[in-house]
């Protein structure tokens, strides 16, 4: 099990334990972290899982890949540290990351 911390628009947080090899988008969407749509349940077509990572943790998570990048291009609100969450394996070394979720208005 790891933790991963959200933040979510209005400052709210929520630390969540995950297990490993689920993705950190199940893992919000399991405990009803808000903002976190998945609509396409894990698809990588929909991008209403996109979160922002903590800069912490960016090395450790990596780049989006070509086709993730072209997703959250649509967003709007692209981050240098902008993933979806569905691209996300939890492992133990995203023990304690902080993840933000984006204003559902953004
Ligand atoms: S759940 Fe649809 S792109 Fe991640």
């Amino acid at each position: 099990m790891v933790w991963i911390n959200f933040t979510q628009a209005n400052s709210a947080t929520h630390r969540v334990n995950a297990c490993g090899g689920l993705s950190l988008m199940e893992a919000a969407v399991s405990h009803g972290i808000e903002g976190v749509e998945a609509a396409c349940g894990g698809s990588r077509s929909c991008g209403t899982c996109h979160v922002y990572i903590d800069d912490a943790w960016l090395a450790v998570v990596g780049a989006p890949g070509n086709d993730e990048n072209d997703l959250l291009a649509e967003s709007g609100v692209q981050r240098p540290n902008s993933r979806l969450s569905c691209q996300i394996s939890v492992c133990e070394a995203l023990a304690e990351m902080k993840v933000i979720v984006p204003s559902p208005s953004a």
